[in-house]
């Protein structure tokens, strides 16, 4: 089974990524063939810092390692180092409608926090669905928020394998049980976001243990006691999330265990169950982050994988749609 997933190396990772995505992908890769790419060219879409860029791109791949990505087994790789991507959404752009474009949610909201529209914000579906085509993905592990834009990569596949001919595997997306729409800590009924969210309702990855039990502390819950899922209980319901994906325990075991508790007792066992969930991750981290030749030897690694077998899905394509074949070399 082919994996294949992507992750934006811009804005600081959060413990919604976490939770909705990256632990997914670790998860994955016990099951099939892991390819997680670090989306730098969709990062541009909006206004971004040229060495900001170079430096988050690096700093999101230690990240994926760090997290638990074995460099042995998966393929974490960066976009841009694989131009088949840029090459194959340019063709995706001619089976994919201008309408379709236009009805999605992300591109809408995120519209609307631009001055500058840029065009590559609006056909930013179309690189995505190329980066997932490329592979022969048959799942795309991703939170909540992208499950749109899988389903659109759905029909292009489908629309381009019946005009012409079969040409690639049509993914299906898995977003997770419990975890797929972590909400903003102060605002919970926003989810977490580093560009939509608040920043003390924003739990980052690499947050020091003090800073995080701070937020969390101080997450906005209700007036009420109980801790339980139910309406208007947004805040909670999120905390049990975020306690049953950090200590593996079921949602209405916690709610039990918390019965008669009160809400101070539950929010400082979710700070400690965060703290320790991230400790690891963020020990690796900083060890990777002080050796950036071995980081780089990874990056090769995967793009030269990722090239390999994005290649000859790119000239099925380029053959498939009539192009005069290409001199080799
Ligand atoms: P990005 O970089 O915004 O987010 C990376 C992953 O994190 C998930 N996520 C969340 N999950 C739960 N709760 C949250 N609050 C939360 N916020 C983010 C996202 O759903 C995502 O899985 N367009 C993609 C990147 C992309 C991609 C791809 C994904 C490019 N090409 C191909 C899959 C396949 C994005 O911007 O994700």
């Amino acid at each position: 089974m082919r994996i294949f997933s992507g992750i934006q190396p811009t804005g600081a990772k959060h413990l919604g990524n976490y939770i909705g995505a990256i632990r997914e992908y670790v998860a994955y890769q016990e099951r099939g063939d892991a390819f997680i790419c670090v989306v730098d060219l969709h990062s541009i879409t909006v206004g971004h810092d040229p060495r900001e860029l170079r430096d988050s791109t690096v700093s999101v791949a230690a990240l994926l390692f760090a997290a638990g990505l074995d460099p042995e087994r998966s393929t974490v790789f960066v976009q841009s180092h694989v131009p088949a991507h840029a090459e194959a959404a340019w063709l995706l752009g001619s089976v994919t409608s201008f309408g379709e474009l236009r009805r999605m949610t992300q591109f809408k909201e995120k519209a609307e926090r631009q001055e500058f529209v840029a065009v590559g914000l609006f056909t930013y579906p179309v690189l995505q669905a190329a980066d997932i085509l490329l592979y022969d993905t048959d799942v795309v592990p991703v939170g909540e928020d992208q499950r749109q834009h899988i389903e659109l990569t759905r029909d292009v596949a489908e629309r381009f394998n019946s005009r012409y001919g079969e040409t690639f595997v049509v993914p299906r997306v898995e977003v997770p049980e419990i975890g797929a729409k972590i909400m903003d800590l102060q605002e919970p009924t926003k989810k977490m976001s580093t560009t939509g969210g608040t920043e003390q309702g924003t739990v980052l990855m690499l947050d020091p243990p003090d800073v995080l039990r701070k937020k969390l502390k101080s997450a906005v819950t209700d007036s009420g006691r109980e801790v339980v899922r139910g309406p208007g209980k947004e805040g909670i319901a999120n905390l049990i999330e975020v306690l049953s994906v950090a200590t593996g325990d079921k949602p209405d075991a916690i709610e039990a265990r918390y019965a008669d508790g009160g809400y101070g007792d539950f929010k400082a066992d979710v700070a400690d169950a965060v703290v320790e969930l991230l400790r690891p991750i963020q020990e690796r981290y900083q060890e990777l982050r002080g050796d950036p030749a071995e980081l780089e030897r990874l990056l090769v690694r995967g793009a030269e994988r990722a090239r390999a077998v994005s290649a000859p899905v790119l000239e099925r394509m380029v053959d498939r749609m009539g192009f005069v074949r290409r001199p080799s070399g």
